[in-house]
Parts: C-alpha cells; structure tokens; sequence
C-alpha cells in the first residue's frame, strides 16, 4: 500500500508548496495594496519572471521583456524579480525621484549573495550612516589620486606599455588587452604596484575568479564558481592587508615621504577600521577594472561602425600630437581639449549601458504620480530604458556622438551611466581619463578594424562574447 501512496503524497505536497509560494508571494502583495499598484504581471510562483528579465540581449537596445512590458503595461510596472515583489522603472522621473532620495524614500538593495562576493563593508552594499561615513573617504581619495602629478602620466605609461607587447601581432582581443590595461592603472593607483610585480599577477589571477563568482549561480559549494569566488576575495584580502601594513611600517619609519598617494590617504584616517579600508581597496579595483575595461570596448565598437565619428577623433588627437613637443607626455591641457573624445564617452556610455540597473528597496509606502510603491518592494530603476528612450535621444538606436555638442555633458535626468544622488559613481572621471589617453595612443599609433562581428550583450552583466577581436597594424612601422 505505501509505495502507491508515496506518488500521491508528493504531488500534495508540490501542489501545497506552489499553492503556498503564489499566496504569499504574489497574491498577498497584491492585495494588500490591489487598487493603487502599478499595472503588471507576477509570473511564476516564487520566481516570477525573474529568468525572462535577465534573458540576455544587445545591450544596445531594451531586450524582449522590457519592451513587451512597457508597451503592454507603461514605463513603470509591478513584477517579481529576485524573489521579491518589485516596482521596475523606465521612466526618468521616477528614475531620477528613486536615485535622489537614497536614504529617505528608497535605499539601496543588493541581493545577499552579492554581499557574500563584495563583502559586508563594500561600499555598494553599505546603507545610511555607515555609507555615508565611507563614501566621504571614497571622494577624498579619488581627489587624492586625481591630484597625484604623475596620475596622468602613469596611465599613459600602462596604455603604452600594453600596446608595446602588440609588436608581431596581426590580430588582439581587445577586450584581454583592455583589461590588462585598467587592471595595470588601478593597481598602480591604488596599491602602488607595477604591472610587472609578482603581487599584481596573483591578485589578477584571482581577480578573474572574483569576477566569474559575481555573476555565477549563487550557491555556495567547494568548487564551483560562487564559492571559488568568495575564496578568492579571502586571497585578495589577504594580500592587500599586507600591502597597508607593509605600508603603515614605511610611514612610521619615514612619515614625511612627500606626496600623499592613495594608500597615505587611506592609512591616515582614523575613523575607519582595518578591514573596512581593506575593503576600500576592493571596492577601487573591483569598480575600476570590468567597467571602465567595457567602456574603452563600446568606445572602440561603436567607432568601428562609425567611420565619421572615427575620422574626427583621429584629427582631435593629431592635433594634440601636433601642438606640443616629440615625447613630451600627456597633460591635463590637452585632456581638456579632448572635446570631441568626450562626445564619443557619452554616446559610448549611452548606447553601452554597462550598468543596465540599480538595485534599491522601498524604505516606506511612496506615492509617485498616480502610483504606489508599497514598503519594503523592490525598486529597479532601470538605467538604460532611459538612454533608449526615443521622447529623450532622438533616432536612441542610432550610435551619434555628434549629439553631445554643446549639451550638458555630465549626468542629468536623462543621461544616467554612473547612477545618481548619494551613490553617483565615483570613480566616472577616472573611468573617463583612462578611456582618452587609451584611445590616443590607439588611434595614433594603429590602424584597426573588426576581425569578426561581436556585439555587446546584458547577460544583464555586460560582455563582448567574442572578446572583440580586432585586426591590428602599426602606422609608420612602430
Ligand atoms: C565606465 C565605467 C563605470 C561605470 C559605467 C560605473 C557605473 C556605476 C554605477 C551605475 C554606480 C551606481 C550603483 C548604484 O547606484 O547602486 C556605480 C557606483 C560605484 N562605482 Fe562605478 N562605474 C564605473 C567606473 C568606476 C571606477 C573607475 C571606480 C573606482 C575607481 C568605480 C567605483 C564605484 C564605487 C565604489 C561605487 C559605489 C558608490 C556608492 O555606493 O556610493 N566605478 N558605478
């Protein structure tokens, strides 16, 4: 008799479990708040759609679910992403509302396996007062470095540096070698470090773990890539916190040893711990490295399409070569005179959408326009339905940086790469520089083109599956 029970028993069961995941995951959200709520859908019992929303697509466009819901529902809908009812925004008002009122209103929210990844002092996953406390440091030391004299010059030196190790060779991935260059910068930035260090080619090692994990499946077993992940963070801890107490030695035994880079910064403030400084340190090379590596990608993608926007570039630079000395480096003048290259990081950045969205909760009931968005939802504003939107960027699809001219060139409602209000990104500048020295060198020194089609996709992490490949040839023999 038991065995003929046993099939009976668990279709039960399975049918108690997904009666009780709709009910209180999507029938009770829905009720409590029914008539105010955004129109939308709640897909699967405990899921809910989560897997379509991150359905990989062209990062320069929408994808399939965002389109089929704004246009069946309007820019703002109710859904159920990462286990939670949620409120998605693709309006810039509410955007915009959403990302000036962190704290307030709205806080950010990463998923918990996230913090498991970046740490529970990371400046991303940190709230209220304890990011503010660390995001005032964050701002001093990108001042810090952005002061340093030779910051400009070091980035040059790691664009050349890179491109040198080109000789001989007909085609690069230009993803790996833009990787290898914001790697360089940022480790030198941060922890002092050369390329060519036996430190800086461990925690690269690592480093490319850490990455794989953060967008892996989030379960932690011994050897897959989640828990590979989080064990490779230990390491990179592990050898950072040698790196500032070696560090912290040297300035007790020299105080006084001139400039203040970015770890004299960090070592001489008090109001931090240990491993929350340790923790800066990642959070610096960790923002400093897949993004800014991606956008000098988009930058050299789109132009690739573009021959106009390429030949105008290819005079701005030559004509910063042209106005100074044979050998002399990179200066912030002729950064500033890079007006064009500006354009093209903006629309780069626009139809990139390297961060597609933010992650925040609702802190309270929030009534906007004619909606709710209930307590403790989540709220997806999403950062690049804004850059796509037609009523905002004419012809959205098309790559055109000529549209930057005389626009405000820093964020604003309908332009938001870096985020906005108190988690605007900071290290965009940074991003921005290193993005116009490569490219001058690149321009100035190779002709290029595509080797193989290889279009941006939001897996929603945005990658080049192909890594870019490109065909490569000096000009005038270098
Ligand atoms: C093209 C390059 C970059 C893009 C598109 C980008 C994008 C973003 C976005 C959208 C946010 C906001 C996240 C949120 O609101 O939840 C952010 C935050 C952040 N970014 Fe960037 N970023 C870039 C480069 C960098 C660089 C070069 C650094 C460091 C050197 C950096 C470090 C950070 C940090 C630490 C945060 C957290 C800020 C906070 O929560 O207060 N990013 N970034």
């Amino acid at each position: 008799m038991a065995p003929a029970i046993l099939p009976i028993l668990w279709v039960t069961l399975g049918g108690l479990f997904v009666i009780g995941g709709l009910l209180f995951t999507h029938l009770l959200p829905s009720l409590l708040h029914s008539k105010l709520l955004p129109l939308g859908s709640f897909g699967w019992p405990l899921l809910g759609e989560t897997m379509r929303f991150l359905q990989p697509h062209s990062s320069a466009a929408l994808g399939s679910f965002l389109q089929d819901h704004c246009s069946r529902y309007g820019k703002v809908f109710k859904s159920h992403l990462f286990l939670s009812p949620t409120i998605v925004s693709c309006d810039p008002e509410l955007n915009n509302f959403i990302l000036q009122n962190e704290d307030r209103y709205f806080q950010g929210s990463y998923p918990k396996p996230v913090h498991g990844v970046l740490g529970k002092n990371s400046l991303l996953v940190v709230v209220g007062e304890t990011h503010k406390r660390l995001r005032t440091m964050a701002l001093a030391l990108v001042n810090a470095t952005k002061a340093n004299p030779g910051y400009i010059n070091d980035i040059e030196t790691m664009a050349t540096y890179v491109m040198t190790r080109w000789k001989g060779k007909e085609e690069v991935y230009f993803c790996d070698e833009a990787r290898k260059f914001t790697f360089s910068v940022i480790v030198k930035q941060v922890l002092g470090l050369s390329p060519d260090d036996t430190t800086t080619a461990v925690i690269l090692r690592d480093f490319r773990t850490f990455m794989n994990g953060l967008i892996s499946f989030p379960l932690y077993i011994p050897g897959l890539p989640y828990a590979r992940a989080v064990q490779a963070r230990t390491r990179i801890a592990s050898a950072v916190k040698d790196i500032l107490e070696e560090r912290a030695r040297s300035m007790g035994a020299s105080p006084c040893n001139g400039g203040q880079d970015f770890l004299d910064v960090l070592l001489s403030v008090g109001n931090l711990s240990d491993e929350e400084k340790v923790s800066f340190v990642m959070d610096s090379l960790l923002g400093g490295y897949e993004t800014t590596t991606l956008l000098l990608a988009m930058a050299v993608h789109f132009l690739g399409q573009c021959p106009a926007a390429l030949d105008q570039l290819l005079s701005e630079h030559r004509n910063i070569r042209d106005d100074r000395d044979e050998n002399q480096p990179l200066s912030w003048d002729d950064y500033k005179k890079m007006e064009f290259t500006q354009n093209v990081i903006n629309e780069s950045l626009r139809c990139g959408n390297i961060v597609k969205f933010v992650h925040r909760k609702a802190l309270i009931d929030v009534r906007f326009k004619d909606y709710l968005i209930p307590s403790g939802w989540k709220v997806l504003p999403v950062l690049s339905a804004v850059h796509l939107d037609p009523s905002l960027h004419g012809d959205p699809s098309t790559f055109n940086p000529w549209r930057w001219e005389g626009q405000n060139q820093t964020a604003s409602k309908k332009f938001t790469p870096f985020g906005g209000g108190t988690r605007l990104c900071p290290g965009s500048e940074l991003a921005k520089v290193e993005t116009a020295v490569f490219l001058h060198h690149f321009l100035l020194n190779f002709r290029w083109r595509p080797a193989a089609e290889d279009v941006p996709i939001a897996y929603p992490y945005v990658e080049f599956p192909g890594g870019l490949p490109l065909k490569v040839e000096p000009i005038d023999g270098e």
